[in-house]
């Protein structure tokens, strides 16, 4: 299985990102290939993305108020994108609508504004989900917070427990679809018949989950349909600014929108509105066109490439990778560690190094390893200090330091995460500047900065110029 995995066989989608040829700076002065494992922020580009934007930005123009050529082929263009992402997440666009957003975040927040909600009723969330996952709904509703296992995946039982105890009340079931702490994936669609089972709706956080696996929402009448999904684009190789929310459109023609301006109606006087169909409704002011045909473009490359092929590929580099970092002295990687359990996750590992701080480690690493990782909590704080098994009383020292603005001692781990396009080579670069660390062979003088909990090598000077920079 794992020698299936080299770079040439990697899906042959390495030449087809963007950048993995560019070389970057070591402290030392060297030059050195860049491994990027901070793909569950945000992925390169794919080549194919940049070459539909290319080929559209001749003809870019405003959508659905022109009358001109460039206005009615990029208005066919914008409403392409709708009905391509539409098909990426298997939504019945007859019932459903597809709604363009900036981001993930936007879309949660779109959600939790335009979905009914009665005053007494609940959200039930999960431990395991994302800061832009739960807070948009802690103002809407009381958010229950179904608990995580000690390993990190979601307590099934305590999900049960919840959904029966406020049985009628639930407005909403929302989970992430694969979390981007652990990568560990959710069974999305038994929680969607539970959810339905007691007349509530769910939403599918997939921001991590539709770069890695399939997202099929499955038709309306299906008891496992999913009724809502968000995603990002910047995630799925087309980072220029656009993500989505996926619904039924019903929801959204019951009232006006939270947002509301330009090329959101039909007909406005003085005293009265008149809203527009879906998705304009949603979508006001001039939209991101060209974020849409990227998002679109990124779409069908995954949809072409085949989602069970990404996945087949990410889960023998998982197994890879678990086998390889279970070698590296010291190092406690967190969730489960075995190997066989490679298809309950996708490709994020997150892992500490003993008695090194997590931030000290992200910063050898790209400084000396020119690794990009990440590092902290991932915007997932309850999550984080759940798997890291941090005590009450711990947790609120860290908290109190932070408020204090003294980051110096902020918990976190160090998290490895693939892309379609990573490889072995990836893997044992990251495994050979991780023993080096342990070993204590790396050169510079890190300092910490405490407002940040950043390590900084002392003594160097970014070089920026030589690479991008907008001006000296
Ligand atoms: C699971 C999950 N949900 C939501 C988000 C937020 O996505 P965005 O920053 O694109 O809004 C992220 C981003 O990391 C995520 O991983």
């Amino acid at each position: 299985m794992i020698s299936t995995i080299r770079s040439d066989q990697a899906l042959n989608l390495r030449e087809r990102i963007v950048g993995l040829d560019r070389q970057v700076p070591l402290l030392d002065g060297r030059l050195a290939p860049y491994i990027f494992l901070d793909n569950a922020a945000s992925t390169p580009p794919l080549r194919d993305v940049i070459e539909a934007v290319e080929r559209f930005l001749p003809y870019y123009s405003s959508v659905h108020r022109g009358t001109g050529f460039k206005s009615r082929l990029s208005t066919v263009a914008y409403d392409q994108a709708h009905k391509i992402i539409g098909r990426f997440v298997g939504a019945d666009l007859n019932i459903n609508t597809v709604i363009l957003t900036k981001n993930t975040t936007e879309a949660v927040n779109k959600l939790s504004y335009r979905l009914p909600i009665a005053p007494d009723s609940v959200v039930i969330a999960t431990e395991l989900e994302h800061h832009s996952n739960d807070l948009p709904w802690r103002d809407r509703a009381q958010v229950i917070h179904v608990r995580a296992t000690p390993e990190g995946r979601l307590d099934e039982e305590d999900f049960d427990r919840q959904l029966a105890k406020y049985a009628g009340r639930v407005a909403l079931v929302t989970v992430t679809g694969a979390s981007n702490v652990t990568g560990f994936l959710q069974p999305i669609h038994r929680l969607a018949r539970k959810a339905h089972a007691v007349g509530a709706r769910i939403l599918v956080d997939a921001a991590q989950l539709a770069p890695h696996r399939r997202v099929d929402m499955k038709p309306d009448d299906d008891p496992e349909h999913l009724d809502f999904v968000v995603l990002s684009g910047h995630k799925m190789y087309a980072p220029f600014g656009t993500g989505a929310l996926i619904g039924p459109q019903e929801i959204f023609l019951q009232s006006g929108p939270e947002y509301s301006g330009g090329g959101t109606v039909d007909v406005v006087t003085l005293d009265e509105v008149h809203w527009a169909g879906m998705p304009d409704r949603d979508e006001a002011g001039s939209p991101n066109v060209v974020g849409a045909v990227a998002m679109a473009a990124a779409a069908q490359v995954l949809m072409d490439v085949g989602m069970d092929n990404i996945a087949a590929h990410e889960e023998a580099l998982i197994e890879y990778s678990l086998d390889r970092l279970s070698g590296v002295p010291g190092i406690k990687v967190y969730g489960e560690t075995d190997g066989a359990q490679a298809n309950g996750k996708v490709g994020v590992i997150p892992f500490n190094l003993e008695g090194i701080s997590h931030f000290l480690v992200a910063a050898i690493l790209g400084y000396e390893g020119g690794i990009g990782v990440r590092s902290g909590c991932f915007c997932a704080h309850p999550y984080v200090v759940h798997l890291l098994q941090l005590s009450g009383e711990e947790a609120t020292t860290w908290r109190t330091q932070l408020l204090d603005g003294d980051k110096s001692n902020m918990p976190g781990m160090v998290r490895a995460s693939f892309g379609c396009y990573n490889n072995t080579e990836d893997i044992d670069g990251l495994v050979t500047m991780l023993e080096r660390i342990v070993r204590g062979d790396y050169q510079g003088d890190y300092r910490l900065i405490p407002s940040t909990g950043e390590y900084l090598p002392a003594n160097y000077d970014e070089i920026f110029a030589e690479h991008f920079l907008l001006e000296d």
